[in-house]
Order: structure tokens, then sequence, then C-alpha cells
């Protein structure tokens, strides 16, 4: 496993993370037992991964993984979760809301602290009365020594001026630690202002849903080409129809998959890839991505020039 710096946090974190969320939600969506979640872990573990990324809603997930680390050495892993502030932004939420949260997250997860707390989904519109309203709280959760790092996560939305991210890393870069957003072979867009201005500010950066939705499914990939070469986004023959991005597998790239994880990480901005597979032959697949991180040139700057133009929801 490779490690990086997660920003000005200096926490040392796997290159690979463990999602409980996305489409899988720890394996809760195909009935997943207690068993299989806390196999996954330990093989997580055996394998070098040492954060773990929840939220107060992913299902059980918080409990799931509390109950599957009890037992391992509370400084071998690091923990992120998340507290969804009023969808709508409503400016008269009561701030003790993400107190209480953040207690009940610490009690599923069977820990007294948590590494990094996220405010969930962050829009621009919503920063300033987020940083107003609760930054106090998570700030006393902080010197109650109960929260480590301030941060946020992003939405799935392709304009960057109604993401927080832009918003936050422009107006509030001293006060986020961490942000979490999704930069893929098909969602190129961050790293136009977004990375750049976090690894300025010394921001980590966490790589969410870097491969979901389209990737994993070749079908849905190809017909995603078909429109957008009939939309014009691309040209007929920037990429090919049937298996459009299968010039990417050889050496060590051993699917499109492997070589998705793999442009996710290739980015200096990048300190973690959360993966959010339920499956450990996955998982060992993508750790093994995580090897060598990185395309050979040529085939990144092919992927550069057909999709960075691209601001799609993919
Ligand atoms: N706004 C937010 O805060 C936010 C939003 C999205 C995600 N997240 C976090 O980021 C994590 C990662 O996002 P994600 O779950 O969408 O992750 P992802 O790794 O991009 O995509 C997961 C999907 O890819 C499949 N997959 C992964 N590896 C595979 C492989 N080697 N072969 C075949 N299929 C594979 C998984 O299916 P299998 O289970 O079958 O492997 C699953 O359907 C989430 O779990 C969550 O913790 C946060």
């Amino acid at each position: 496993m490779n490690y990086r710096t997660l920003g000005r946090t200096g926490l040392r974190v796997s290159l690979l993370s463990q999602g409980t969320g996305g489409p899988s939600q720890f394996g809760q969506r195909r009935g997943a037992d207690q068993a299989e979640q806390d196999r996954l872990i330990r093989r997580c573990l055996d394998l070098g991964i040492d954060l773990f990324d929840t939220h107060e809603s992913y299902g059980d997930s918080e409990a799931i993984l509390g109950r599957a680390l009890r037992g391992v050495p509370r400084g071998e892993y690091a923990l992120v979760t998340k507290w969804a502030y009023p969808r709508d932004g409503d400016p008269s939420g009561d701030p003790k809301d993400l107190a209480r949260s953040v207690e009940r997250s610490l009690r599923r997860l069977n820990t007294d602290h948590i590494e990094v707390m996220m405010f969930h989904g962050l829009l621009a519109e919503h920063h300033d009365m987020v940083v107003e309203r609760y930054m106090p709280v998570l700030e006393r959760l902080r010197e109650q020594g109960k929260v480590g790092y301030r941060g946020f996560s992003t939405r799935y939305i392709v304009d960057p001026h109604q993401s927080g991210a832009l918003t936050g890393l422009t107006r509030a870069p001293d006060l986020w630690d961490v942000i979490m957003l999704k930069f893929g072979i098909l969602n190129q867009w961050a790293a136009r202002e977004i990375l750049p201005l976090a690894l300025r500010h010394g921001v980590g950066v966490l790589n969410m849903a870097a491969v979901r939705i389209r990737l994993p499914k070749p079908d849905l990939l190809a017909e995603t080409i078909a429109e957008w070469k009939s939309r014009g986004l691309l040209t007929r023959d920037s990429i090919p129809d049937a298996n459009p991005l299968g010039w990417l597998v050889r050496g060590d790239v051993e699917s499109v998959i492997g070589a998705a994880y793999k442009f996710a990480a290739d980015h200096p901005a990048i300190s973690s890839v959360i993966t959010g597979t339920s499956s450990i032959e996955h998982m060992e697949s993508n750790v093994r991505a995580m090897e060598r991180p990185y395309l050979r040139q040529a085939d990144r700057v092919r992927l550069e020039r057909i999709f960075s133009h691209i601001a799609e929801y993919a």
C-alpha cells in the first residue's frame, strides 16, 4: 500500500481507503451479514488500509464499522464521518444538532474521537451559513478532543460555482482541513481550479465515487459514450464505440476499473481514493491498482484530451 499525507492535518493515510456508503453501502444493500462485513474490514486492515469513511445516514454503517473495528488499536486507523446539515440550508437550524450527531456517531463507532468530521454535501450557497452557524460548535467539539479536523463533502453537481468546494477554498481555505469530492476519468473538472487550490492551501482531498456510476457497468459506459458523441461532446473517432476504454487494459492495468482507480489517484492534491466496494475480491484488485497509482503517460494525456472538457453527471 502507498501512503500519502492528508494535507495540513499531517495524518498519513492509505492511498486507497474504504467507504461505507455508495451503491454497496458496506454490503447492506445486498444483505451482507456482520461476519462478512467483519471479514471485509479485517482484509482492508491486512492490505494496509487505515482510513474508513462513513456517515450518520449510510444505513447502519457506523455501527457495523464500530463493531468490525472492535479490538483494533485505535491508533492504527482513522475515521471520517459526516453530518447532514439542513438540506435546504435553513438558517434557523439548531447548532446543537451537530453536537448531538457527533455524540451519536461516537457511540456507534465505538470510539472517543473522530479524526475528520465533515458537513455532508456542502453547496456553495450554504457555505457561509454553515460556517457562521455550525463552525463554533465544531470548534468546541475539537477543544473537547472529540473531533480532530474540519471538513466537508460535496454533491454530484457539475457546475463548480454551485459546489461548496470552490467557495470553501476561495472564501475560507484556512478553515477547512479536508474536503471530499469526485475526480475520475469521466469527471475531471475538479482538476481545473479546485485541486490546484486545495494543493496550494494544504487542504487534504479525499476522492469519492471516482469509479461509479458508469465505469463498473460496461453497457452503461458504452451508452454514455454514444450519447456524448451524439450530443457533440465527443468526436466520433476520439474513442471506440465498443468497449470504449478497453485500450487502457494492458500491462499492470488489469481492468477498466483498475485504470479508473489509478487515474483517480494520479493527482498531487489527492490524498486518498475511497473505494466503495463490499467485495473482498474487488478490494484486492483495487489495492493492486494502487501499487502503481498512475497510468502510462500517453494514456493519461489521451484521457485528458478526450474527457477533460466534459462536465456531466457520470
Ligand atoms: N457526498 C458524499 O459525502 C459522498 C458521496 C459519494 C460517496 N461517498 C463516499 O465515498 C465512498 C466511495 O464511493 P462509491 O461507493 O461510489 O465508490 P466507487 O468505488 O467509485 O464505486 C463503487 C461501485 O463500484 C463497484 N466496484 C468497485 N470496485 C470494483 C471492482 N474491482 N470490480 C467491479 N466493481 C467494482 C462497486 O461494486 P461492488 O460492491 O460489487 O464491488 C460499487 O458498485 C462511499 O462508499 C462513501 O463512503 C461520499
